[in-house]
């Protein structure tokens, strides 16, 4: 049987951008989120969008975290921990969570441009504490912003994965290969999410000060392609 990725929070803009790439790339998507409704209705507009054969379903964030065999987080951080809390005891064995949570100080009020500070040391690493240890854990795609991920074009950015589990690291890598464009660079361990996290603000201000919504980045001079 095919594999199921849940986006969950995926009605949001990171969300329906991933999905859109991955989907259109042949993935099983389940869009997760608070209400059935909403994320059903975005489902609808990803396949009428997407058309042929595009797998993608909506539910309630619960229904999505235990049917999936991935799932990738994309809800605001203020909302982090409570949703995941609420699926602790809601996960397969052996489920893989990618993380794409940035600790913008946006999310309680204050500037996009600037991170949280995090007792855990980032918004992955919090994540690691909520979960349960059958689940493994990488954190991506917190540079690559949405407006990119809309769009049709291949995306022309690095996403650096992070992880202390190569199996995870190794499927985050494998997904963001399926997004034209877009180079996985190993991030090293879970602990450097840190400062993926904290470059998606200076990539705000940069969007900000140059007047665009598309700024990612690119790594040069290593032996990838
Ligand atoms: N936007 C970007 O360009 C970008 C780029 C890189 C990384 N990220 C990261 O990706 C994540 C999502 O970004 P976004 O801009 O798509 O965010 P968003 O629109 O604020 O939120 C995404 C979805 O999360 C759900 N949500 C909202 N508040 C919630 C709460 N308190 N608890 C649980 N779920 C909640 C909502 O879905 P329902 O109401 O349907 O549940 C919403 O549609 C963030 O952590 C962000 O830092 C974003």
């Amino acid at each position: 049987m095919a594999r199921k990725i849940a986006i969950l929070g995926g009605t949001g803009a990171e969300g329906s951008g991933l999905a859109f790439r991955l989907a259109k790339a042949g993935e099983h998507i389940l869009i997760g989120s608070r209400e059935a409704g909403r994320a059903q209705e975005t489902a609808r507009i990803l396949r009428e969008r997407i058309g042929g054969a595009a797998q993608i379903e909506g539910m309630d964030n619960p229904s999505a975290a235990a049917t999936c065999d991935i799932a990738i987080l994309t809800g605001p951080f203020s909302g982090a921990a409570a949703l995941l809390k609420q699926l602790k005891s809601v996960w397969k064995e052996g489920t893989i969570v990618i993380d794409t949570t940035v600790p913008l100080a946006a999310t309680v009020g204050g500037a996009a441009t600037r991170v949280l500070g995090v007792w855990q040391g980032s918004a992955a690493e919090q994540t690691r504490e909520l979960l349960p240890a059958g689940v493994s854990l990488a954190a991506a795609f917190q540079n690559l912003g949405a407006e990119t991920l809309s769009g049709d074009e291949p995306v022309d950015c690095d996403v650096l994965v992070c992880g202390d589990d190569e199996k995870a690291k190794q499927v985050a890598s494998e997904l963001v290969g399926k997004i034209p464009g877009a180079r996985a660079l190993n991030g090293g361990k879970l602990e450097n999410a840190r400062i993926v996290e904290s470059l998606t603000a200076l990539l705000i201000g940069l969007n900000m000060r140059y007047k665009v919504h598309s700024a990612g980045i690119r790594f040069t001079g290593l032996p990838v392609r």
